[in-house]
């Protein structure tokens, strides 16, 4: 019986967890795999991570796992890498896909989560929440004033959408719900419908940097989008503009950016992302005019519990044949 026992799960294919997850995962992936789940928070180094995929047939890891063309080389028998978040930039596709192997991530289901997230965001420089609520704590409160911490306007402002894919559009429908202006920059133009529905306008780059007052980047992290927004282009934004970050850290060149807040080049800004996550600089850390958040865009319970769920299934898949819901490099298959 034990025997028999060791045979099968010696047959089914072996799938690695890198670090916690929510639970909804697990069963999932049990139905069809066996599964070596790290239930911890740290994060494996590439040495950690190559060592841990030797037997692996899968893997279900997070943005924080450098999956490196080096760990992947590193793994003889991985077919799957699925990722739980829908940016893929910690994995090196490109090795991924020179070796077959499938990856799949989770779009869509966090849309709204870092929609709404960014828009808090937004809100909250606007009016200087953080501030104002430090300044209350601290018990500095004595009455109401007349120019007590006041902010600017939302309503009405420009807002200038950098990437209107999933989460732009996203934001872009709550800016028209607050009567904004919405100007946006891809590579490609947004299909009518989308735009009409959106009102939103494509401009070049250059032309929304100059003329919004709140600029929001939600591209993904590529060879070309890093250090999209840097010292040239942050000398065009308006002096009085926010900059809003839910994308990923090296978007944006962080020490100009620093040194455009510190110089009062730009206004303010809001940040949900870092370059080099979780080290927040110093100089950044002591600026009175931005808000900083531990890259918290989709943190909303049900939506992380999904995510885990999405990623287990879509690697369970691999497996079992049907394929994958989210496969981001479908010339695997062919
Ligand atoms: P998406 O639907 O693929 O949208 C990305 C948009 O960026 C597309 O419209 C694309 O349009 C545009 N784009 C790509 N490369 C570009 C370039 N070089 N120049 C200008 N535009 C470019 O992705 P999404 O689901 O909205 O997610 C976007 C990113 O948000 C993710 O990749 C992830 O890094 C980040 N994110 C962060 C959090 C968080 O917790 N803070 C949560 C979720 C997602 P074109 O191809 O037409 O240019
Ligand atoms: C989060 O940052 C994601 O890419 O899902």
């Amino acid at each position: 019986m034990g025997t028999r026992a060791a045979t099968v799960r010696r047959m089914k294919p072996r799938v690695l967890i890198t670090r916690h997850v929510y639970p909804a995962a697990i069963p999932i992936l049990q139905e069809h795999c066996v599964v070596d789940y790290q239930d911890r928070y740290e994060v494996m180094d590439e040495a950690q991570l190559s060592k841990k995929l030797q037997l692996a047939d899968g893997v279900v890891c997070q943005l924080t796992d450098p999956m490196t063309r080096a760990v992947i080389e590193s793994a003889p028998k991985l077919r799957v890498i699925s990722q739980i978040a829908v940016g893929i930039d910690n994995i090196d596709v490109q090795a991924a896909t020179e070796r077959k192997i499938a990856v799949t991530n989770t779009p869509g289901v966090l849309t709204e989560a870092t929609a709404d997230l960014t828009f808090a965001l937004l809100l909250a420089a606007a009016r200087k929440l953080p501030t104002a609520e430090r300044f209350l704590r601290d018990g500095k409160w004595q009455r109401w004033d007349v120019d007590l911490l006041c902010g600017g306007d939302v309503h009405g402002q420009t807002i200038g959408i950098v990437g209107l894919g999933r989460i732009g559009q996203a934001v872009a429908r709550r800016a028209k719900g607050f009567s904004m202006r919405v100007l946006y920059a891809s590579r490609n133009s947004a299909p009518p419908e989308v735009e009409q529905e959106l009102g939103a306008m494509r401009v070049p780059l250059d032309a929304l940097l100059r003329e919004s007052d709140f600029v929001s980047l939600h591209v993904p992290l590529t060879d070309a989008t890093r250090h999209m927004i840097s010292i040239q282009q942050l000398c065009q934004m308006k002096r009085s503009a926010i900059l809003i970050n839910t994308a990923r850290g090296p978007i944006v060149d962080e020490l100009a950016m620093t040194a455009a807040l510190e110089e009062g080049l730009i206004g303010g800004a809001a940040l949900d992302v870092f370059e080099d996550e979780p080290n927040v600089p110093d100089d950044l850390l002591a600026l009175p005019n931005v808000i900083l958040l531990p890259h918290i865009g989709s943190a909303v319970t049900s939506v992380r519990s999904l995510m885990c769920a999405i990623a287990a299934r879509d690697c369970a898949a691999i497996f079992s044949g049907e394929g994958p819901e989210h496969l981001v490099n479908p010339e695997v298959m062919a």
